[in-house]
């Protein structure tokens, strides 16, 4: 049985949470291959909602065997007060398992992070993420295993790298520095916490798939966010896109089957950069409020504007996508017309493949076509044949523009209102 991957398509919160917790229900490991606290999952169980930043959605079923994969970064505090808030609901989260080889992010990314984001006005999330995998790639950064074995040799490399980190925040940015023993005692107390979770994650993925297991890679943020294939800068750090699972996990490509993308049925983003669809106007407005988007980590409203194909077939390149999930199609029930973006006009040349420059994508404008609306509420629908005939032109005019089946059509938020047209898993 092959791997599954599921991305996003676009720029992140398509609805990935409620997915993945809906294949998560029939798979035997999911696992988180990057990001890190900056992601931020709603699900919502019989009358209860759970939102999950680092841990995996399976968790919230017993038998699955969770992983924080390699690829993640790891804010221990926040995972352990994630931990206590699950199981004080009553969720067993002994079958978490946490790669050894996770980078650590330190209070001095965080504060890292909000100071430099000042200048560079990307809209992060603050949660340390860029500061933390900047460290892993320049090799001054700390990973979970480190802070467990000979702590002399550890304690000797942290004390230079909070000085080092001090230097930066006093003298560029006037403030107060970090107290390195302060710091250490806290890391210590945590890592104990986390111990029993810590593991070679990668040798129990590749056992799962060695034994035929129903493996899920769930990927956080989108592809307009990964570092090299999104809106470049305005992206997170890591890798959303498929090919991450396997860097981010420590498994070959030859392990994943399918590859699922998940694109909401209009398009939204948080944090600045060009977004060719946004909608200033009441329209979005009424997108903003029906579709509740405002960020599950950090509360910002996001922008809205019309779903862009062009996006979609991006996606589908660079994710290899074998399958769509359409989610949120209940959100775009009360207009009577709506709009895909299926070219970009860029000085008066039309354009069908996404830009990969910022400056081309900040001047383009989206080419529409119209479609008529269903004008009827969807909410209830659980058959594919129950949607409306406008419904459906609308889901098929997605699948040709972006060349991709759609296997799932959600309609609302609880797990009833998914309308699964293909199986992932057999
Ligand atoms: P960072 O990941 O905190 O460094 O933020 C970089 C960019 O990614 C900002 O535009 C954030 O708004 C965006 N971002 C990070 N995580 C998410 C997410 O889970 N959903 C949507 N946008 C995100």
């Amino acid at each position: 049985m092959a791997a599954v991957v599921l991305v996003g398509a676009q720029w992140g919160d398509e609805g990935k949470g409620k997915i993945t917790d809906f294949l998560a229900e029939r798979a035997d490991c999911v696992v988180r291959y990057q990001g890190g606290s900056n992601a931020g999952h709603t699900v919502e169980v019989k009358q209860e909602k759970f939102m999950l930043h680092l841990v995996p959605s399976g968790i919230l079923y017993p038998q699955t065997l969770c992983v924080v994969g390699n690829g993640v970064v790891v804010d221990m505090g926040k995972l352990i007060e994630e931990l206590d808030g699950l199981q004080k609901r009553g969720i067993d989260t002994s079958n978490l398992r946490i790669s050894l080889r996770a980078p650590v992010v330190m209070p001095y990314h965080k504060k890292i992070d909000e100071l430099e984001d000042r200048d560079s006005n990307i809209g992060t999330t603050k949660r340390g993420i860029g500061p933390t995998y900047a460290d892993k790639i320049n090799r001054i950064g700390f990973r979970i295993g480190d802070l467990l074995e000979e702590p002399d040799i550890f304690e000797a490399r942290f004390k230079a790298q909070v000085a080092y980190k001090n230097r930066i925040i006093n003298e560029i940015y006037n403030e107060e520095g970090f107290d390195y023993k302060a710091l250490l005692d806290k890391l210590m107390s945590e890592v104990a916490v986390l111990k029993p979770y810590l593991a070679d994650t990668s040798y129990l993925i590749y056992n799962c798939i060695k034994e035929g297991k129903k493996v899920l890679f769930e990927g956080a943020q989108g592809t307009l966010l990964d570092i090299d294939h999104g809106t470049y800068p305005y992206v997170t750090s890591s890798h959303p896109i498929a090919g991450g699972a396997c860097v981010g996990s420590g498994i070959g490509p030859t392990s994943i089957g399918r590859v699922l993308g998940v694109a909401k049925a209009y398009t939204t983003r948080v944090g600045e950069g060009p977004f060719p669809t946004e909608l200033n106007d009441e329209i979005g407005q009424t997108l903003r409020e029906r579709g509740a988007e405002f960020g599950t980590t950090t509360g910002r409203p996001r922008r809205c504007g019309w779903l862009d194909a062009v996006i979609l077939r991006y996606a589908a390149r660079v994710n290899g996508l074998t399958d769509l999930a359409i989610t949120k199609l209940d959100v775009l029930d009360s207009f009577p017309v709506l709009k895909i973006c299926v070219a970009y006009r860029y000085k008066g040349s039309l354009l069908q493949e996404f830009p990969d420059n910022i400056g081309i994508l900040s001047k383009c404008e989206p080419e529409y076509m119209e479609l008529p609306g269903w004008q009827q509420d969807l909410s209830g629908v659980t058959e594919y044949e129950q949607l409306p005939d406008k419904a459906k032109r609308y889901i098929e005019t997605i699948e040709e523009l972006s060349g991709v089946k759609q296997a799932i059509v959600a309609v609302g938020p609880k797990r009833e209102q998914t309308i699964v047209t293909q199986r992932l898993y057999t």
